[in-house]
């Protein structure tokens, strides 16, 4: 499973200044796959093209019975396509965005223009953080300590969802409650599903770690997660693989959040996605650990009463644990090859990317990483 932890051993200056276009685009959309996604599907293809990379939402990868109309997965999506801008700026390209440009393709997310301008790519300091992060940046399933996050450091995770038409609500105590109430009750909805069951074993099935995917960290065999037990150990948090109660989720969370986009279907669940992501890694910076929890408003009633409990418009996508953790697990990614296609019909040269062989760094210690 070790080599597919290579794809966060990339550094920047191995960026193919000499190579030719297409290796330079290829560099940046390395980065781009590290994005979060529900269940780490990793449900995005790329199509890199002369001057542009289309970005295709890969339903393969859809989970039908926690996201039936792919809300989750064309999230998944935008986070990919904000990290990969802040790469291409990066490295000196002018990414211009277009958003659903073929109405008969649905699948098609997003058009990315690229122009090799670096006098025009300037990234701000806050942005070269940003980037800085990408490769460090991880979801958090702990227990956090319980130092608050302080107010400037909300506002400002606030104000950068507010860039993508999205919003951040952070609760009060009798929202907190009442939301972990919520996922109590959500976990109890979906965990007496045995086809909830089944896709979930799918996914943190340990053989997900030959296809670089899922979260086989969880090492948990087929009968371990089918018992009706196991999915809110694994959906909640760690704690010694015990299940939390609602007061232990209260004492274990400093923050909790809840994000949403201004517009509905898949224009507002692109932008929530590019928030999603730009909130990742500014929290990063600020050495804030996020833990997402979906299953709120994956149980359509439940979701509904998120919206009455926290008032807000427009669409609420995910519910966030916030707090200060040490403990760091990554999750594999799929080789390159598998979700890059050149439109030239180009082949990739699986032996000059990180995440298509076993060595380097995180090749040789990624056991350390995954194990629990
Ligand atoms: C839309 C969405 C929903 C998610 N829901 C959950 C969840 O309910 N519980 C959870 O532990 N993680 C959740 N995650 C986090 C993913 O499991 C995580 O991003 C994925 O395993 C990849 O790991 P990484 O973020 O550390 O790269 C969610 C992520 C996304 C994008």
């Amino acid at each position: 499973m070790s080599e597919y932890l290579n794809a966060w051993n990339l550094k920047e200056k191995d960026f193919p200044s000499d190579g030719s276009l297409e290796d330079k685009l290829l560099f940046c959309v390395q980065y781009a796959v590290l994005s979060p996604s529900t269940y780490n599907t990793q449900p995005w293809f790329f199509r890199v093209g002369s001057d542009y990379i289309d970005i295709y939402a890969d339903r393969r990868y859809g989970l039908p019975v926690i996201d039936p109309d792919d809300r989750m997965l064309e999230l998944s999506c935008g986070s990919t396509l904000y990290c990969l801008c802040i790469a291409l700026r990066n490295f000196g390209f002018v990414p211009d965005i277009e958003l659903l440009p073929d109405s008969d393709n649905s699948d098609l997310m997003a058009r990315v223009g690229v122009e090799f301008n670096p006098d025009k790519a300037i990234l701000s300091v806050g942005e070269k953080e940003l980037f800085n992060v990408i490769t460090k940046r991880h979801g958090s399933r702990s227990v956090f300590t319980d130092k608050n996050i302080d107010a400037v450091a909300l506002h400002k995770l606030q104000k950068v969802v507010e860039e993508h038409d999205s919003w951040l609500h952070i609760c009060d105590d009798d929202e907190k409650k009442q939301i972990f109430q919520m996922v109590a009750e959500a976990d109890a909805v979906q965990a007496s599903s045995k086809p909830f069951r089944r896709e979930l074993a799918a996914w943190v099935h340990p053989m997900r770690k030959y296809s670089g995917d899922g979260m086989p960290h969880y090492n948990m065999g087929f009968k371990e997660v089918m018992g009706d037990f196991t999915p809110s150990v694994i959906r909640r948090f760690d704690m010694d693989g015990k299940k939390v109660g609602v007061e232990e989720m209260m004492e274990a969370t400093p923050i909790l959040a809840v994000i949403g986009a201004n517009e509905t279907l898949s224009k507002g669940r692109l932008s929530c996605g590019e928030a999603y992501m730009h909130m990742g890694l500014q929290a990063e910076v600020l050495g804030i650990s996020l833990s997402s929890l979906g299953q709120v408003t994956e149980v359509p009633d439940l979701r509904l009463r998120l919206h009455d409990v926290i008032d807000c418009h427009g669409r609420a996508h995910l519910v966030l644990r916030m707090g200060y953790t040490k403990s760091k697990t990554y999750t594999p990614r799929r080789s390159l090859s598998q979700v890059v296609e050149f439109v030239g019909g180009r082949k990739i040269d699986v032996s000059k990317y990180n995440n298509c062989s076993g060595t380097g760094f995180f090749g040789k210690i990624g056991k350390l990483f995954l194990a629990k």
